[in-house]
C-alpha cells in the first residue's frame, strides 16, 4: 500500500535534554512526538486503524469515519482519511479550540459540533460519543474507529515504545507517559512487559480526570486526561500515577521553553513537573524517558499566551523566570555552586498533586 506523507509516521527522534533537570542526577530523553506528520502521537493510531480497516475490508473507499475527537486523533484520522481519500467526519464540541477546527477542515474533514453536554455528567464527552453512535447508525456505510476502546490504538504503541528501546540501548529505568485514552500507556506497557524489561511506567494524568480517580472536575488544557476511564485502561500495566494540574502543565510547558529551547504541547509540561517532583526519589544515573505528544503551536492562544494564562492563573510567569535567573546564575563563576544549588526549583515545588498507587 503506497504511504506518500503516511511514511513519515512514526520513528520520532529521542532527544537527550540536559538541561532541564539539571538538579537532580538523573538522565533525560525525550521522545518528540510532535515530530509526525500530523503534528502528534495520535498519527501512530490513526494510521494503523485505518490501515487495518482496509485490509481486512472493513473500509471501503465509500465508507464514512467518524470518530469523537476535539484535537490530536481527530487531526491524525483527518490526515490518514484525506490521504487515502476517505470522508471523514469529526465530531467536536465547544471547547475545541478553533486552531484545531480549522486544520480539521484544512484537512478535509466535515465538522459535526455537539453543543451541549450530556445531562447526566454534565461532560461533553459521553455527548460526543453518543452523537457519534447516532450517526454510525444513520450514516451508510460508516466506520467508528472507537479510539478509547479499539486496541488498534494502544497496539501502535507497541512501535513507540520499541523504536525508544532500540535508540537508547541500554535499560530504561523510567517511563513517563501522559493518558487519556491509555493507548499510549497500555502499549508501551505491554512491550515492556512482553519483553521482561525492568522499566517502571509512570502514568501523568491530569487533576479532575475520571482515569484513576473518581474525583472529577473541569480542565482548561486538552489532550491528556478523560472525564470517563476508557475501556483500554489497565491498572496492572501502570508501576504508579501521578496527577498534574493544568498550572504545573502551564509552567513544565514554559520551563520545557526557557531550558530547552522546545515549544511542546500541554500534556507534555504536565509531564516536566511530574518528573520535577519524582525526580529527588530516583537513584544517581537514573534513565528516565518521557513521552512528549505533541508540539507547542497548538497552544499558542492558551499555554503560551500571555493573557489567558494571567486570566486563569494570576501572575505565575515569576514561577519559571525565577527559575530561568537561577539557571543562570548556577552558570556564574562567581558565585559558589553550593549557594545556587540551595535555591534550586526544587525548595519551591509547584502545585500538583502526587498520588502514589
Ligand atoms: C496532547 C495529548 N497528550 C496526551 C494524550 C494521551 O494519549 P493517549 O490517548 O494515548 O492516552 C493525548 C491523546 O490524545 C494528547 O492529545
Amino acid at each position: 500500500m503506497s504511504l506518500g506523507i503516511l511514511s513519515l509516521v512514526g520513528r520520532t527522534p529521542l532527544v537527550k535534554l540536559e538541561r532541564i533537570f539539571r538538579h537532580h542526577k538523573i538522565e533525560f530523553f525525550a521522545k518528540l512526538e510532535q515530530c509526525n506528520p500530523g503534528g502528534s502521537t495520535k498519527d501512530r493510531p490513526a494510521l494503523r486503524i485505518i490501515r487495518m480497516g482496509l485490509e481486512s475490508g472493513a473500509i471501503q473507499p465509500d465508507t464514512t469515519i467518524i470518530e469523537s475527537s476535539s484535537g490530536n486523533m481527530g487531526i491524525g484520522l483527518a490526515q490518514v482519511c484525506l490521504y487515502h481519500q476517505l470522508r471523514f467526519i469529526c465530531v467536536v464540541d465547544p471547547k475545541t479550540t478553533a486552531q484545531n477546527i480549522a486544520l480539521l477542515k484544512a484537512y478535509g474533514a466535515g465538522i459535526e459540533m455537539v453543543d451541549k453536554p450530556d445531562p447526566a455528567t454534565g461532560e461533553y464527552l459521553p455527548a460526543r460519543i453518543q452523537r457519534v453512535k447516532e450517526l454510525v447508525e444513520t450514516v451508510a456505510n460508516s466506520f467508528w474507529p472507537n479510539q478509547y476502546a479499539n486496541e488498534q490504538n494502544s497496539e501502535a504503541h507497541h512501535e513507540t515504545m520499541r523504536e525508544i528501546v532500540m535508540e537508547l540501548g541500554k535499560s530504561i529505568d523510567f517511563l513517563f507517559c501522559a493518558t487519556s485514552t491509555c493507548g499510549t500507556l497500555r502499549g508501551c506497557s505491554e512491550y515492556i512487559k512482553t519483553h521482561g524489561l525492568k522499566t517502571k511506567v509512570m502514568a501523568v494524568d491530569a487533576v479532575g480526570s475520571a482515569i484513576f480517580s473518581g474525583h472529577k472536575c473541569s480542565r482548561l488544557i486538552p489532550g491528556h486526561g478523560a472525564s470517563i476511564v476508557p475501556s483500554l485502561f489497565r491498572s496492572d500495566l501502570v508501576d504508579r500515577c501521578i496527577h498534574v494540574t493544568d498550572l504545573d502543565c502551564v509552567v513544565g510547558c514554559h520551563r520545557l521553553a526557557y531550558e530547552e529551547a522546545l515549544l511542546a504541547g500541554g500534556s507534555s509540561g504536565g509531564i516536566v513537573t511530574a518528573i520535577e517532583q519524582s525526580a529527588s526519589a530516583m537513584l544517581d544515573k537514573a534513565v528516565c524517558v518521557a513521552i512528549f505528544p505533541d508540539r507547542g503551536e497548538r497552544y499558542l492562544d492558551t499555554v503560551y499566551c500571555e493573557e489567558w494564562v494571567a486570566e486563569h492563573f494570576g501572575e505565575v510567569p515569576t514561577l519559571w523566570n525565577n527559575d530561568l535567573r537561577r539557571a543562570r546564575a548556577l552558570d556564574r563563576p562567581d558565585r559558589p555552586e553550593s549557594e545556587c544549588r540551595s535555591a534550586s526549583f526544587q525548595g519551591e515545588r509547584i502545585g500538583g498533586q502526587l498520588r502514589v498507587r
